[in-house]
C-alpha cells in the first residue's frame, strides 16, 4: 500500500464525469491533474477544489495531439513528482444523433480522434510514467454504446467499442509491471447534455433504465475510485457497468 499522496490525472476534467471525478480523488487527499480543451470550465473545476481545500492544477490540452498528451503527463511529474492513476474520460460525440449515411465524416473522425487516438496517446504517455512510480491504475471512460450499438451514433459507438479493446490490450501489455488498466461502461447519468436534452428527453431515457431513473456523476466517479484503489488490486482489462440495469435485458415487471 503506498503511503504517499496519489497524483491522479484526469482527462475530460472541464464537466460532467470527469470534474466529478477530480473532485471526487482531491476530497480524498489525490493530488489532481486537470486536463481538458476549455481553459475556462478547467479553471473554474481547479478554484472548485483548491475552495474546498484539495490540491489541483488545471492543464488545458487537446488529448488528440501528440505534444499535448507528452506534455500533460510531463506537467504532471514536475508539479506532483509521479503519477499513479489517470482517468480518461474526454471524449467528442457529434452535435446530435444522425444515420449514418447523413453523418458528416469529420464527426465520425473527431469521435475516434478523441476517444481512441486520444486515449491511446494519454495511456502511452501514463503508462510509462507509472511503471516509473512503481505501478499505477488506469480507467477509461467507455460507455453502454460501447457494448450495445444506439442508432444515429455511428462514430461515438464505433469510439466506444474501440476504447474498450484498447482497454484490454493495455491490460495484457502491462499486466506484469503493475499497471492495471479498467474500463467502465456508464449508462444515462444525468450530466449537462441530458440536462440541456430537456425533461421529456429525460423522461424517455429515464423509462428505459430498469431502476426508472438516471446515474449520478458522483455515483460514477465513486465506481472509479473504487477501481483505482487496493480492493480492485485483482481487477484489470475489465469493462465495468454502471447503467441501473439498463443492459441486463428487457424487464417485465414495471
Ligand atoms: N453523460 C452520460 O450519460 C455518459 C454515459 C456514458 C458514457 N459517458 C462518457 O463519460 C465521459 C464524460 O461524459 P460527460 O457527459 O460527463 O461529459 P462530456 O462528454 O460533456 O465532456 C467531455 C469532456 O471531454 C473534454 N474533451 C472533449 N474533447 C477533448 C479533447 N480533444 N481533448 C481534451 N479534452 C476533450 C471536454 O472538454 C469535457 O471535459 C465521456 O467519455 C462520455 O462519452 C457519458
Amino acid at each position: 500500500m503506498k503511503s504517499m499522496t496519489r497524483v491522479v490525472l484526469v482527462t475530460g476534467a472541464s464537466r460532467g464525469i470527469g470534474a466529478a471525478t477530480a473532485r471526487a480523488f482531491a476530497a480524498a487527499g489525490a493530488s489532481v491533474v486537470l486536463v481538458a480543451r476549455d481553459e475556462q470550465r478547467l479553471d473554474a473545476v481547479r478554484k472548485e477544489i483548491a475552495a474546498a481545500g484539495g490540491a489541483a492544477i488545471a492543464f488545458p490540452a487537446d488529448v488528440s495531439e501528440v505534444a499535448a498528451t507528452e506534455a500533460m503527463v510531463g506537467r504532471a511529474i514536475a508539479e506532483f513528482g509521479r503519477l499513479d492513476v489517470a482517468v480518461n474520460a474526454a471524449a467528442a460525440h457529434g452535435s446530435r444523433p444522425r444515420p449514418l449515411a447523413e453523418t458528416p465524416p469529420e464527426e465520425f473522425e473527431q469521435a475516434l480522434a478523441v476517444t481512441v487516438r486520444g486515449t491511446y496517446l494519454s495511456m502511452r504517455n501514463e503508462i510509462p510514467a507509472m511503471i516509473t512510480a512503481g505501478g499505477g491504475v488506469i480507467v477509461n471512460v467507455a460507455s453502454t454504446a460501447g457494448l450495445r450499438s444506439i442508432s444515429g451514433l455511428a462514430g461515438y459507438v464505433a469510439a466506444k467499442r474501440a476504447l474498450i479493446g484498447l482497454t484490454e490490450v493495455a491490460a495484457l501489455d502491462y499486466a506484469a509491471d503493475g499497471v492495471r488498466v479498467n474500463a467502465i461502461a456508464p449508462g444515462p447519468i444525468h450530466t449537462e447534455q441530458l440536462e440541456r436534452a430537456g425533461a421529456a428527453a429525460r423522461e424517455h431515457v429515464r423509462r428505459t433504465v430498469p431502476v426508472h431513473r438516471l446515474g449520478t456523476v458522483d455515483e460514477v466517479a465513486a465506481t472509479i475510485r473504487w477501481m483505482c484503489g487496493e480492493d480492485a488490486a485483482f481487477v484489470t482489462g475489465s469493462t465495468l457497468v454502471i447503467d441501473g440495469g439498463l443492459l441486463a435485458g428487457t424487464p417485465t415487471f414495471a
